[in-house]
């Protein structure tokens, strides 16, 4: 009997994919989505790309009443942790809500593996904790100092776990610091399908290069950077999945808390994205210069020589990111 993992956010751009990746390692996961980002039309490619059922909970991670239905209706032994709201920009505009459903949904989540007897979590966290670190790339043992709402959400997250994992020996936890997530499934059956307009990077220049949009917003210029424009450690979508469910292979035999850094170990700038993807799509891409974004930094990398150590690695780079991106854009990029 496989063991069930609960995946809030699991319709999710992120936790689909991790969705997949779970079953593929022989596990059983459970979806856990308010949908309110996703839709419920992904859940069959799931499915088919799981090769296994996998059951659905439409519930929002604040409601302890639906988590522990959850709990006692499936014989949950770990939990991924995606549900949240991750949009930087829109975080320096919402901070509450930010608050409310990233802190206080994990809260109750934790409340509630509590009650049940479940100790294992990975959480998804991100490399918005570190703000702007003071070396790149960036070890995990690094001062963190997040420079948005939703980094500091992140931080406080990060910080009742390790509290936790301190005060309760059965607890075992793996933080997972994403860094840029992009890309899609490289089956072309799963990929970033937010119900808002999109404001990351890969996507837009995906809509770009299909003719939704007329030019991508150069996000400042005058970065401290080779060509000045923002540079980013981009994970492939995969490659961030596959890593969440090595962190909790781990976790068997790695009590307490510990983070580690899941990115490329490299930057892009920009400039570098933007002719990565013309050679993906084969057209020029517009560009505009245009100011700083609220929130945003100059960018760093991940050192990832602790995710090494535990046996997970980047496998795809910038390029399989655009080919994906574009495949999935091409394909309608909704389900
Ligand atoms: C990438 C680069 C921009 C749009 C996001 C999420 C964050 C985290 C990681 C979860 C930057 C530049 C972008 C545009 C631009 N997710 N840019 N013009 O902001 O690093 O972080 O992914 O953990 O929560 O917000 O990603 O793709 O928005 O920006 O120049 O129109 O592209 O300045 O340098 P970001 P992004």
């Amino acid at each position: 009997m496989p063991d069930t993992v609960l995946v809030t956010g699991g319709a999710g751009y992120v936790g689909s994919h991790i969705v997949v990746g779970l079953a593929q390692a022989g596990y059983a996961p459970v979806v856990l989505d308010t949908f309110a980002n996703s839709t419920r039309a992904v859940m069959p490619r799931l499915e088919a790309l799981a090769g296994r059922p996998v059951p659905v909970i439409t519930a929002d991670v604040r409601d302890v009443v639906a988590l522990r239905s959850a709990f006692h209706d499936h014989p949950i032994a770990a939990v991924v942790h995606c549900a949240g709201l991750k949009t930087i920009g829109e975080s320096e505009e919402r901070p509450l809500a930010f608050y409310d459903v990233n802190v206080g949904g994990a809260l109750s989540l934790i409340e509630v593996m509590g009650e049940a007897g479940v100790a294992t979590l990975v959480f998804g966290s991100s490399a918005a904790v570190y703000g702007q670190p003071p070396i790149s790339p960036v070890p995990e043992d690094t001062v963190v100092a997040p420079q948005s709402v939703y980094g500091r959400t992140t931080r406080v997250v990060e910080d009742f776990l390790r509290d936790l994992a301190h005060a309760n020996a059965n607890w075992r936890i793996a933080i997972v610091r994403g860094f840029n997530a992009a890309g899609a499934h490289s089956s072309g059956m799963l990929g970033a399908a937010p119900r808002s307009r999109p404001s990351d990077l890969l996507s837009l220049l995906a809509r770009v290069a299909s003719g939704d949009l007329g030019e991508v917003q150069v996000c400042g210029n005058d970065w401290p950077t080779p060509d000045g424009t923002g540079v980013r450690d981009y994970i492939h979508v995969q490659d961030l999945a596959d890593a969440h469910v090595q962190a909790l292979k781990q976790l068997a035999h790695t009590p307490g808390a510990l983070a580690f850094n899941a990115g490329s170990g490299r930057t892009q700038s920009v400039q570098e994205v933007v002719m990565a993807f013309e050679r993906a799509c084969g057209r020029k891409i517009g560009r505009l210069n245009a100011p700083r974004r609220p929130g945003d930094v100059a960018g760093f990398s991940a050192d990832i020589e602790r995710g090494r150590a535990l046996g997970w690695r980047p496998t795809r780079g910038l390029d399989a990111i655009c080919a994906d991106t574009w495949r999935w854009q091409k394909s309608g990029s909704r389900y």
